[in-house]
């Protein structure tokens, strides 16, 4: 295949993980639904805790991948579009106000400005602005509109919060991906991908948790009113319960992370007291039987731990009492048995595991916690497709360390602020 063979508005979601790296190739069908046309997923290496620590590694297994998924689709791509995480993502409120001429109704040229106000902080150098999530406006004196379209007034004001990343991040991930032989049609955080891959209309409205806990980190953001008011992760995941169960158990990590995807669980009293496992030898040969309970009982701190934390998080926020669809439960970890009875216990609230349910095709690759970034990201990119020329999602970069390089940097920067502005 060449890349001629580029199909006209396939987008590639492209998930780089601390565990493994996703990528989601779809399109828009003739109905205009999303479809899902190559899926893969290859073990990842070079990153940890969601962060590029080896570019050539990261470069590697992403060509993997994504030639994987371009075999299942039969067609090639340019172009992806690249989920952000990490200890170094921060939030920070902020506010923008500006005068409305008089006798005009408030249109979205207007709402484009505040926004833009509101986003004109200063930054320190090493941290770029990735989006900015509107929260609420005033027009006049009436405070806490959603939309204010239409409205008639002489002052306009929004509250944001702004997400901000590390620079150095942001163009190692990019590099890594432009090393791989593809370029970056635009970077998103992973929680508001993986949100829109999981999260229904209603549970957004009624207010709730969606929880991404991964490999090495663990990601949450907070939906209240249809609006996103809160982001936070923790550099802590599966791969500390992998290893937990590779200490008290005595044998290796490859064999702790099978045992714990096949016979763990998140609360040990719920594992019947007579249920026994075989742990191998890494020869393969019956080393010895051990009380399936036993893994529950090295799981269930851990996840515990986790769990408490984003918790403890979610009640500095104050948002709690407007949390009535609960909390949901995402990515590989989620997969653990019983893990929804004890987010409950934590949470007080109730939990569901969230999969990625909103596009046709191979859902029985899909439909798994798993691919609820990469398919979260497909969707984004086809959301922008649908709005603007697929032309504009690929080849949005530059060849990277060419003299464009920082320009290149920026025009996508500031693309996806305006991006964003338009749903949040
Ligand atoms: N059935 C299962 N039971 C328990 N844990 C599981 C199961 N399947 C996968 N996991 C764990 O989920 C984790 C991988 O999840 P995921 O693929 O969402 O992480 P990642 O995206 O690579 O990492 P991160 O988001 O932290 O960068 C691993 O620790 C893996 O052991
Ligand atoms: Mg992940």
């Amino acid at each position: 295949m060449t890349k001629e063979n580029q199909t006209y508005g396939v987008v590639v979601g492209l998930d780089i993980g601390t565990s493994k790296i996703c990528a989601v190739i779809s399109r828009l069908d003739e109905q205009g639904q999303p479809e899902v046309l190559g899926v893969a997923n290859v073990p990842s290496r070079g990153i940890r805790k969601g962060v590029v620590v080896n570019l050539e590694q990261v470069a590697l297994v992403t060509t993997a991948a994504i030639e994987k998924a371009e075999l299942q689709a039969g067609l090639t791509v340019d172009s992806v579009i690249l989920g952000i995480s990490g200890g170094h993502i921060e939030s920070t409120k902020s506010k923008g106000i500006i005068a409305i001429s008089s006798h005009k109704e408030i249109d979205q040229t207007d709402v484009q400005r505040v926004i833009e106000a509101a986003t004109t902080i200063v930054i320190p150098p090493d941290r770029e602005i990735i989006h900015t999530l509107p929260q609420s406006y005033t027009v006049d004196d009436e405070v806490g509109i959603k939309d204010p379209i239409g409205m008639a007034g002489s002052r306009l004001e929004v509250q944001v919060n702004i997400i901000t990343v590390a620079a150095s991040s942001i163009n190692n991930l990019i590099k890594s991906v432009y090393k791989a032989g593809f370029n970056t049609a635009d970077i998103v955080l992973k929680s508001l991908a993986t949100s829109r891959a999981v999260l229904k209309e209603e549970e957004k409205e009624e207010g709730c948790i969606l929880v991404d806990i991964g490999s090495g980190t663990t990601n949450f953001m907070i939906y209240s009113e249809n609006g996103i008011k809160h982001t936070g992760q923790l550099s802590i995941g599966g791969a500390h319960i992998t290893n937990d169960i590779s200490y008290g158990m005595k044998t290796t990590a490859h064999i702790a992370e099978q045992i714990k995807c096949d016979f763990g669980a998140a609360i040990a009293d719920m594992v019947p007291l007579q249920a026994q496992i075989e742990i191998l030898s890494p020869n393969g040969k019956t080393e010895r039987v051990e009380s399936r309970r036993l893994i529950a009982e090295i799981i269930q701190p851990r996840l515990e731990e986790i769990l408490f934390l984003v918790n403890e998080e979610i009640e500095k926020t104050g948002l709690k009492p407007h949390l009535s669809a609960g909390i949901i439960l995402t990515g590989g970890v989620a997969s653990t048995e019983f893990i929804e009875n004890l987010a409950e216990e934590i949470f007080q609230l109730p939990v569901r595991i969230g999969v990625p349910s909103k596009l046709r095709g191979l859902n029985e690759f899909i439909n798994n916690p798993f691919y609820a970034t990469a398919t979260g990201l497909a969707l984004y990119g086809l959301q922008y497709s649908q709005q603007n020329s697929p032309q504009k999602v690929v080849n949005k970069l530059g060849p990277m360390g060419s003299p464009d390089e920082d320009k290149n940097f920026q025009t996508i920067v500031s693309r996806i602020q305006g991006w964003f502005n338009e749903f949040f």
